[in-house]
């Protein structure tokens, strides 16, 4: 493909998204990124939140957390580059030690990811002995090493079924374990809160975590929309608080998220998730009008562009290192994840 034909192949999706001297500078990135990519033998595995302009034009797989580790999990490329945060580049790691791995940012990381660590898991199975403990992909591989199995956005309810445990610790976002509570019909504590809630019967135990995107939409926002734009529908992530998932008319992963739109025939969404995602889903559905609040950004998932990518390549930087002993412990929370679906 030639530069011009990659700048037609954007503008046919982002001609209403993107300004076009833009477009044209990005064209020249991406087919520079898809050269090198061949050259080296590289996958560029791309989060459903990256911008249009890098979404749209490099990545062989996009997706959500746990579609991205499948694709981690079956390429036979030399190098994987991770267009998405420092815990997604991990797992691709941890499922491919022989393989490079790289993430375009150093600082790409992530709040609910650095809410929790080793110490505070191996803390809470001394407290709650021969519980089982299930956490979120959003945790770095050490969190990880110290799980039974790991879950995401798009199977938790899933997951912790699958234990047949009577008591579940699930880790660290407090919103999913709560949404997790209220799908499951299970009663939650938050063991650091303390008090009389710890001596209640009890069937989920979670942490304080929090996605700080997702815990700033409020029900608020969700009625002040509503009531300009009578014929919205609401979609919200499940890291979004209970209560917005209670007033929101769909609550599932990016990807669940993007399918509704996708599969619906209503004129007019509310996302409640990271921004670029509303980018990419209205370029995918001209016929239909994304509203997003775009106050709220994910400073981590924007760090990743079309020119850190290419000086990735370039480069060969930042390579994922993830310690032996803690990858092949991690390795067995997040396969038994995969399996599980
Ligand atoms: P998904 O697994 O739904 O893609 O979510 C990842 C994430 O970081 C959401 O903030
Ligand atoms: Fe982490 Fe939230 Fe950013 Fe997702 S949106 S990477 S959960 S901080």
């Amino acid at each position: 493909m030639t530069i011009q034909e990659m700048y037609l192949k954007m503008k046919e999706k982002l001609r209403d998204v993107v300004p076009d001297p833009e477009l044209r500078i990005k064209a020249e990135l991406a087919y520079e990124i898809n050269r090198l990519k061949a050259e080296r033998n590289a996958v560029i595995l791309g989060h459903n939140y990256m911008e249009p302009a890098l979404y749209y034009s490099i990545p062989d797989f996009v997706g959500d957390s746990l579609e991205l580790s499948r694709k981690a999990a079956q390429t036979d490329k030399d190098i994987i580059i991770f267009c998405g945060v420092r815990f997604m580049a991990e797992t691709a790691k941890i499922l491919n030690p022989a393989k490079t791995v790289l993430l375009p940012s150093e600082k790409a990381g992530c709040s609910l990811a650095a809410s929790i660590t080793a110490a505070d898991v191996r803390n809470l199975r001394a407290q709650f002995p021969g519980v089982p403990v299930v956490t979120y992909v959003n945790t770095y591989a050490d969190v990880k090493a110290e799980s039974d199995v790991c879950c995401t956005s798009s199977n938790a309810a899933a997951v912790v079924k699958s234990l047949g445990s009577d008591v579940v610790i699930f880790l660290p976002d407090e919103y999913l374990a709560r949404n997790v509570a209220a799908e499951t019909g299970k009663r939650i504590i938050f063991p650091r809160k303390g008090g009389a809630d710890v001596q209640a019967d009890f069937q989920l135990v979670g942490w304080e975590g929090r996605c700080e995107v997702h815990e700033k939409f409020t029900v608020d926002d969700i009625v002040n929309v509503r009531k300009q734009f009578p014929d919205v529908l609401v979609l919200a992530h499940p890291e979004c608080s209970p209560e917005v998932v209670e007033a929101s008319d769909f609550s599932g992963s990016t990807t669940a998220m993007e399918r509704f739109v996708r599969e619906s025939k209503a004129p007019r969404y509310l996302l409640l998730t990271e921004c670029a995602m509303g980018d990419n889903v209205a370029a995918a559905n001209p016929d239909k009008e994304m509203l997003r609040l775009c106050n709220i950004r994910c400073p981590h998932m924007n760090q990743i562009t079309l020119e850190d990518t290419l000086e990735a390549l370039r480069k060969t930087r930042y390579v994922i290192e993830v310690p032996e002993d803690v990858r092949v412990k991690a390795a067995r929370a997040v396969e038994r994840m995969i399996a599980i679906g």
